[in-house]
């Protein structure tokens, strides 16, 4: 990611989202944002609603492989959630499609929930991006929540705890929603530059480039106010140069 930021000149990871359509208009769509848009990206995330029409195997992996043809690495937004040995079996068909990193979602915990993810991940050389702190509305309701130590008894936020658990478990990067400048602070606080921050939330759920950069954000995943804008290379470039200004 570091590489390929630093060669494109843009911290942009571009949220491949678009409305329902045929399977095959989808792709074609894709295809032609990412031909318009991959040089003022560092990344392209693809979600569960482009991987369900396209299918992993044939779709999903042609988009991939396009996405490296462009130099830029390929992250499956899974949110992978599950007990070990079905998150190690999503991991590896998620990898073996080509993509380089995944979203995970910390709360199922390590013994038997994230060790198998993170091992399939070392194996294959690949990321696991983990959940922080959400972007949306109901986000405090799980990972604001204030929850107690065991061992210490002491009380902390979830989220800081999933921040502490993101450093410990060597995770390679750290979801705190940009519509939470604050909360990206506060991670960043725990993570230092070990672990980059990836904010979501910019422009369609509220969130401003200026404070999530100057809080601490790393790389900002955009999605509607690029694929939906009516200009999407101007909205790319307007998000990339703002960033860039910080
Ligand atoms: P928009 O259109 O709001 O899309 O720019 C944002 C993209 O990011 C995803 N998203 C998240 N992914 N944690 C994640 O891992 C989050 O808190 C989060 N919030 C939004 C969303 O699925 C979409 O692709």
């Amino acid at each position: 990611m570091k590489r390929s930021a630093e060669k494109a000149g843009s911290n942009i990871v571009l949220a491949l989202d678009l409305p329902p359509e045929k399977p095959q208009s989808l792709m074609s769509k894709s295809l032609d944002l990412l031909e318009r848009m991959h040089p003022y990206l560092c990344a392209v995330k693809i979600n569960r609603q482009l991987v369900l029409p396209l299918g992993l195997s044939d779709g999903a992996r042609k988009l991939v492989n396009r996405i490296h043809d462009f130099g830029l690495p390929a992250i499956m937004d899974c949110k992978i959630n599950d007990v070990g040995h079905t998150n190690r079996l999503i991991a590896e068909y998620y990898y073996k499609a080509g993509f380089d990193a995944l979203t995970a979602n910390p709360f199922v915990g390590w013994a038997e929930g994230m060790q198998p993810v993170f091992e399939v991940a070392e194996k294959m050389n690949r990321g696991v991006i983990l959940l922080v702190y959400m972007s949306h509305k109901g986000a405090g309701e799980g990972y604001g929540q204030m929850v107690r130590d065991p061992k210490t008894g002491r009380m902390f936020p979830q989220f800081v705890v999933f921040a502490e658990w993101a450093l410990s478990w060597g995770a390679d990067g750290a979801v705190v929603g940009a519509t939470y400048p604050e909360k990206i602070r506060q991670v960043h606080d725990v993570l230092g530059d070990r672990v980059p921050i990836y904010s979501p939330g910019i422009g369609a759920q509220g969130g401003d480039v200026a404070a999530a950069v100057d809080a601490g954000a790393r790389y900002l995943i955009v999605g509607r106010s690029i694929t939906l804008a009516e200009k999407p290379v101007e909205a790319a470039k307007f998000v990339r140069d703002a960033a860039k200004q910080r």
